[in-house]
């Protein structure tokens, strides 16, 4: 089969690296792809947002399926162009992307079908949002309503902080068109979990749980990011929490979107904190995560392509799904700089001493025979082991020897497992 892969990230070279594996790809193409991408995928010139271009590109090239990676032409109704050209393609129509690219809808969801949520307010003017900042205690959550790269999210711990927040998104806005609205919620307090699922309608088949790291220093310091490392299992997290999620919140979620004429068919990702109370939704996404999808697409023992082709041929339920027992750990390399500006172009030594971790490439593109950086996210390096701890050691010993200027990483990614 030929197979075509769109975007460019960590998540695509996971997503690429594991369909590689399959008997039945003949040709796979990515685009745009990236410097590592290349390594595995033919890269097409075409950026994600080129809908009738990828469209002709795949009809040209007889392309049997598009998987879509990213956030932004999914809520740009990427889906819909390409089955408008009766393309066979992985990922949710526009309409159901919305449960990631809108937070006030999806609050509003969870409110009508009772799912598990923080208690909110939304608003779509500066001056109420801030009056309503009066009535809470800190630290205040305050969410942009669009897609915002994953920095949408801010946490205040003072009412100084909220106020310059609310303004930056409301009125300056930084996120753009992501701030018409905001949520402020209140302020969940556990672990956090990620689940994503294969989801097809009703039917949902849940991957094995990960957990992210989404602020930029060690211990959780400094502003969030896209993510700065993942590991899965969660042997801290009991089974039956992980069931309850699924069957509290994921299931009802899947469910509530075909009640709203909206069925999902994808990757539904399910950001959950386990509280006193069990657990709560903090978001959705409509795609895999990045870089959730580099600890948990090594631990799928079953064909990934057979998966897609199965969900949409409407056979997911039909499936199954095998993962191995292995931990996987990934470490992010970011550029100095990030999530704020940071320097491209910096050339990244050492890459062949990574051992038998994976190097997945996030921001790198190849020049004059190396790779040099490209984006804020360089490199997510994952580990395998028995357990987290060999998994980690791994992850880090090859995170170690790679080398570009400036090159900062958090050195904590999994030791919530460890205690
Ligand atoms: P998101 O971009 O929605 O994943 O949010 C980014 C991060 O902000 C999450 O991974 C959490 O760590 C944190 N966060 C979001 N919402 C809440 C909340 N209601 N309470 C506590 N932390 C939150
Ligand atoms: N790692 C979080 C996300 O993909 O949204």
């Amino acid at each position: 089969m030929r197979i075509l892969v769109v975007g460019g990230g960590g998540r695509e070279h996971a997503i690429c690296w594991a369909l590689k594996k399959s008997p039945k790809v003949r040709e796979l193409y990515c685009a745009p792809g990236n410097g590592g991408i290349a390594a595995v995928a033919e890269c097409v010139p075409i950026a994600v947002n080129q809908f009738e271009e990828l469209a002709q590109f795949a009809v040209d090239h007889t392309i049997d399926l598009l998987v879509i990676g990213p956030d932004d032409p999914l809520s740009e109704g990427i889906v819909d162009v390409l089955e408008a050209r009766g393309l066979a393609v992985f990922g949710p129509r526009q309409n159901a992307a919305i449960i990631e690219a809108s937070k006030v809808f999806t609050k509003e969801l969870f409110k009508k079908y009772n799912i598990p949520t923080a208690a909110y307010e939304s608003f779509d003017a500066y001056e109420p949002a801030r009056a309503y900042l009066d009535q809470l205690k800190p630290p205040y959550v305050i969410k942009a309503d669009g897609l915002a790269a994953g920095k949408g999210v801010i946490i205040a711990q003072s009412i100084e902080e909220a106020e310059k927040a609310l303004y930056d998104i409301m009125v300056v806005k930084v996120f753009g068109d992501s701030g018409n609205q905001v949520v402020i919620e209140e302020f969940l307090t556990g672990q956090e979990m990620s689940i994503l699922s294969f989801v097809d309608g009703e039917v949902v088949r849940p991957m094995v749980p990960a957990q992210d790291h989404k602020a930029v220093f060690d211990g959780d310091q400094g502003p969030n990011t896209g993510g700065m490392g993942t590991y899965t299992p969660l042997p801290h997290i009991p089974q039956s929490i992980i069931d309850e999620a699924i069957e509290t919140i994921i299931k009802p979620t899947a469910k509530a979107m075909v009640a709203e004429g909206r069925p999902f068919r994808g990757v539904l990702f399910a950001g959950l904190m386990i509280t006193a109370d069990g657990p709560k939704t903090i978001e959705f996404n409509a795609r895999f995560g990045d870089p959730e999808t580099q600890v948990v697409l090594p631990r799928l023992k079953t064909d990934l392509l057979d998966i897609f082709l199965a969900t949409v041929n409407g056979r997911l339920d039909q499936m199954d799904i095998q993962w191995s027992e292995e931990a996987a750990v990934c470490v992010i390399l970011a550029s100095p700089g990030y999530p704020a500006s940071y320097p491209k172009g910096l050339p990244i030594e050492g890459l062949d001493d990574a051992g038998d971790a994976l190097v997945f490439h996030a921001g790198t593109v190849l020049k004059d025979g190396g790779y040099v950086t490209s984006g804020g996210r360089v490199l997510g390096i994952t580990g395998l082991g028995a357990d987290i701890a060999e998994a980690r050691a791994k992850a880090y010993a090859a995170a170690d020897r790679i080398r570009f200027e400036g090159k900062h990483y958090r050195t904590d990614i999994a030791k919530k497992a460890l205690m």
